[in-house]
């Protein structure tokens, strides 16, 4: 079976067909994926207004790219998935009428998706061999969770930011080094640069649950680089950056060591999410699950941010459970896993 599914939860447009056989093995025939990066890059950040007009020009067009490229039509498409939440409002509703529109004109089904869970089932399409249970720790733009995932379906936060995301840290962060939005991905680079000499305050709240805050690194980052122009101290950009990762990525290993601690029984990790990319965590996790005897599964990098064919993965399992939309849906911008 084939499905075309859509994400336009924040600045990308995407669209993909996947190609599901008997055992569910998935195929990605397409996965298009139009980024506004350059067209928010100048504001430091997303503006939701002109995320969702530009939402609105792309949509067609990476369709007719993605069923083009997967070298079918929409008579060999059995359902149509897109994200419904969370996200911005006026950008998820672009993909969400959209979809809406296709199912209904060509009699498909409708599947809503949500985008977190989008974001584990990547992991599905890069290891083909996964399977729950196991615990996911999604780090993207937005959100930073702990999940139990018990099963395909069944999933429960179990921890996870009082504040910032992870990856809106490094995003600031970056910012304040002077490098355009989104700067996740050249913090990773510069870190390698730099020796992480300064000590930032860890995110790891030390309470007892699996809790993080980053909002703390952020406002000891800001202070460091204020108080050292006031002294007229040289700031090392490369230091900042690698001590930074240091903190942010050492925070996330210990919450896990901690949630491994109290969940016995798992035996797996899986990282999802924007942040996934991210090559020093990429090498923390795996020194974790050497360590901890446990197994460890990341998506391929290209399926880490946002984009269509993880909509695609996580809608078959809806599809497997009759978990079907009608032309009601709508978008929530507000929702939990
Ligand atoms: O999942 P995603 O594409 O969008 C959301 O759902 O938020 O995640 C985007 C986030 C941005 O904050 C971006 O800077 C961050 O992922 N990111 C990275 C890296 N690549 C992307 N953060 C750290 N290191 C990276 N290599
Ligand atoms: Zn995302």
């Amino acid at each position: 079976m084939k499905i075309l599914s859509f994400e336009s939860s924040c600045d990308e447009t995407a669209a993909a067909v996947l190609s599901f056989d008997d055992d569910g093995k998935a195929t990605v025939l397409s996965n298009i994926v139009a980024s506004q990066i350059a067209i928010h890059a100048r504001y430091g950040g997303v503006v939701p207004e002109i995320a969702g007009r530009a939402h609105c020009e792309a949509i067609s067009g990476i369709t007719y790219r993605a069923l083009d490229e997967a070298g079918v039509t929409m008579n060999d498409v059995d359902a149509v998935a897109v994200t419904a939440e969370p996200g911005l409002i006026g950008a998820l509703l672009v993909a969400v009428n959209f979809a809406k529109s296709l199912a209904f004109s060509y009699n498909k089904k409708l599947i809503p998706v949500n985008h977190m869970r989008g974001h584990i089932a990547a992991n599905y399409i890069s290891n083909q061999d996964l399977k729950p249970p196991y615990l996911a720790l999604i780090a993207s733009g937005g959100h930073t969770s702990f999940v139990r995932v018990r099963d395909y379906r069944d999933m429960e936060v179990v921890g996870g930011t009082r504040d910032d995301a992870m990856g809106e840290a490094f995003d600031k962060v970056a910012r304040v080094l002077g490098m355009p939005y989104p700067g996740g991905a050249a913090m990773d680079k510069l870190a390698y640069e730099g020796k992480p000499c300064i000590k930032f305050p860890s995110a790891a709240i030390r309470d007892g649950t699996l809790d993080l805050s980053f909002s703390g690194i952020k406002t000891a980052v800001l202070n460091y680089i204020n108080s050292a122009e006031q002294k007229n101290e040289q700031v090392i950009r490369a230091d900042v950056a690698a001590s930074f990762v240091e903190a942010a990525v050492s925070s996330v290993i210990a919450k896990l060591g901690d949630a491994l601690d109290r969940y016995p029984d798992v035996d797996k990790i899986v990282l999802a999410g924007g942040v996934a990319a991210n090559s020093h965590l990429r090498a923390a996790l795996g020194a974790l699950a050497a360590k901890r005897h446990v197994g460890l599964y990341m998506p391929e990098i290209k399926y880490c941010g946002d984009n269509g064919a993880m909509i695609g993965a996580a809608a078959y399992y809806e599809y497997l459970a009759g978990n079907f939309a009608d032309t009601s849906l709508n978008a929530s911008a507000y929702a939990d896993i």
